[in-house]
């Protein structure tokens, strides 16, 4: 798969190890690759590296949280790379406790990143890819959003509501040439993973329950994830739109 030369990508959480991984991969192609983090060291550190290996890549300060910060960071992307070309809503975070435990103050915290935070960006980008008559963009969810999971109520249900939100937007933009599609990931070893084990209390037992019922019998790596993310936003998906794929070993097995 190839194509991607000097088309502009935007990765939110690109500091973070799928968004890295997913950096990394577009750059590869030959994509221009805006990374937003609202941690700024860990997307200049992402972005530093592809661009010393011969890539083209920019940091950018970004809480997706803050629509101000949202609008600024967009703007000067457009500035750096030209208009956005293909959108991965990847930024996401978590608290893995039993709901009843959980506060109403720690769901507007989940509510905030999972889903207005991605609400933010698609109504930020969408307009210029409406005018260019042509976008591609990619919605990190979950497969807890597809089975539901333990400790992991609220943001399970910020991630379904991705996949709706994903769906309807693949319907209203269709005729603009705007694609929409959702990659859910379902165990992968990057910092979010670390701090799930750590809430299950013990994390080596979770793992081995983990192992044995992921048919492919491992936990997924950050890089499992960009070939599917990069098949969405490439040529070679031009009609597909409104799809949910797994990538979790098999964990799940939606029809
Ligand atoms: N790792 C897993 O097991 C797993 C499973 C299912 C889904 N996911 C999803 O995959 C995506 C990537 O997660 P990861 O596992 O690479 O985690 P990660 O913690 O390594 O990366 C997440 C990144 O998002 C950034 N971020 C968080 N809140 C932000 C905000 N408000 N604004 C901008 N950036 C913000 C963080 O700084 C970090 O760099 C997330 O959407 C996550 O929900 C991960």
């Amino acid at each position: 798969m190839t194509g991607f030369e000097t088309r502009h990508v935007i990765v939110t959480g690109g500091g973070g190890g799928i968004g890295s991984a997913t950096v990394r991969r577009f750059v590869a192609q030959g994509a221009h690759v805006s990374v937003f983090d609202r941690d700024l060291a860990g997307a200049t550190r992402v972005a530093d590296a592809v661009t010393e290996a011969g890539g083209t890549a920019k940091a950018f300060a970004c809480d997706i949280t803050d629509r101000p910060q949202v609008e600024q960071a967009v703007a000067a992307a457009i500035d750096a790379f030209g208009p956005v070309a293909v959108l991965v809503n990847n930024a996401g975070w978590d608290i893995f406790r039993p709901f009843l435990k959980t506060t109403p103050e720690e769901w507007q915290q989940l509510i905030a990143i999972n889903l207005v935070g991605a609400l933010h960006m698609h109504h930020v980008v969408l307009p210029g890819m409406v005018e260019q008559r042509y976008g591609r963009i990619i919605n990190i969810a979950s497969d807890a959003a597809r089975v539901g999971s333990s400790g992991e109520a609220v943001y399970a249900a910020c991630k379904a509501g991705l996949v709706a939100l994903s769906k309807t937007l693949a319907r209203e933009h269709a005729r603009h040439s705007i694609t929409v599609n959702v990659v859910c990931p379902g165990p992968t070893d990057t910092a979010l993973f670390a701090d799930y084990k750590e809430g299950a209390g013990n994390p080596e037992k979770l793992v081995e329950a983990f192992r044995r019922s992921i048919p492919l019998g491992r936990i997924g790596e950050p890089e499992d994830l960009p070939g599917a993310i990069v098949f969405f936003a490439s040529d070679a998906a031009s009609f597909v739109t409104g799809q949910v794929l797994s990538v979790s070993g098999g964990l799940s097995m939606a029809g």
